[in-house]
């Protein structure tokens, strides 16, 4: 068995959100999130736009707490972790645009984290991450606004491995660049996980993790519907949730692109049940107010089907 480096343990989120000028109301942006990752492991999470996935992601990072459960590394809840935990766990976002600061040369940004960590052989360690991310030593005296988006997105990955982590928060890392960058970017996430770090991968596009991914987690309305090895996940996916994202997979050519079959926005999605009931097309009366969780082999599936 690998070493267990993170441990997610039924995580609630709940924010509150405004209903009309004068009430809010509860909207439970987690609930239940449970999983873990082993060292070196990528585990993909995927959903739509709206079912938490950023949220997940920032919990993670400490940039949120959880409202019920606790987030544990290597055996210690995070927040108990101080400074430590940055130099294991660090983060790539969608968009290097407004990630990076675009007053600071590259080599600044990617030296800050050595900075705070008051790491030495600062500009070695500058050039080798520069290096790992395929860039050569003449883009450390640039700017961002100097580079492509591809470039920038390189120099981002630069900062959140120049201190070596061992775990990498990758919010839909790929989503802002051209179709053809983005095949780029994700050999680079593949070199890296050679290198024996682990990811955890957030996208919309269930396709952007086909190759990389080890697991996938399927998330919606806050809810891990399913999870398991990503062969099985994709070939034999087992919850609803899952057979329709696969038979909506945007195709590759731009020109044949069509639209998902509904409208993201007419779907409220319920806080008791199962938050996929009202789309669900194998619907049963339980939904509305309970939801089974099965697990067998490292499967774990949300659905009252099983
Ligand atoms: N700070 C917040 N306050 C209120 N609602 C939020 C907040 N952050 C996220 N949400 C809501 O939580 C849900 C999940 O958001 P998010 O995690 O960003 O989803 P994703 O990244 O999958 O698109 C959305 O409905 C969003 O509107
Ligand atoms: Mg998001």
């Amino acid at each position: 068995m690998m070493e267990t480096l993170l441990e997610v343990r039924e995580v609630y989120k709940l924010y509150k959100v405004r209903k009309g000028f004068f009430q809010k109301e509860d909207f439970y942006a987690l609930r239940g999130v449970a999983f873990k990752i082993s060292k070196g492991e990528v585990l993909g999470i995927v959903g739509e736009s709206g079912s938490g996935k950023t949220t997940l992601g920032k919990l993670v990072l400490r940039l949120e707490k959880p409202t019920r459960g606790e987030i544990l590394f290597q055996g210690r809840e995070i927040f108990s972790m101080g400074k430590e935990y940055t130099r294991k766990v660090s983060v790539v976002f969608q968009d290097p645009r407004s990630s990076l600061n675009p007053r600071m040369k590259v080599e600044e940004i990617v030296e800050e984290p050595l900075l705070v960590h008051g790491e030495r052989d600062r500009k070695k360690r500058v050039r080798e991450a520069i290096e790992r991310v395929q860039l050569s030593e003449e883009f450390l005296k640039r700017k961002p606004d100097d580079l492509s988006g591809g470039q920038r997105q390189r120099v981002a990955i630069a900062r959140a491995i120049v201190l070596k982590p061992l775990l990498v928060v990758a919010d839909e890392p790929t989503a802002s660049l051209d179709v053809s960058v983005q095949a780029q970017i994700l050999d680079l996430f593949r070199t890296l996980k050679e290198e024996g770090i682990a990811f955890i991968f957030i996208t919309h596009d269930i396709r952007v993790v086909e190759k990389l991914a080890d697991r996938i987690g399927v998330i919606y309305g806050g809810m891990l519907m399913e999870m398991g090895n990503k062969e099985k996940v994709l070939n034999s996916p087992l919850h609803p949730y899952t057979k329709f994202l696969l038979s909506n997979v945007p195709v590759r050519h731009p020109r044949e692109r069509r639209e998902y079959s509904y409208e993201e926005s007419e779907y409220s999605i319920p806080q008791r049940g199962c938050p996929f009931a009202p789309r669900c097309p194998e619907f049963m009366e339980e939904c509305s107010t309970k939801v089974r969780r099965f697990e067998l082999n490292g499967r774990v599936v949300n659905c009252n089907l099983y």
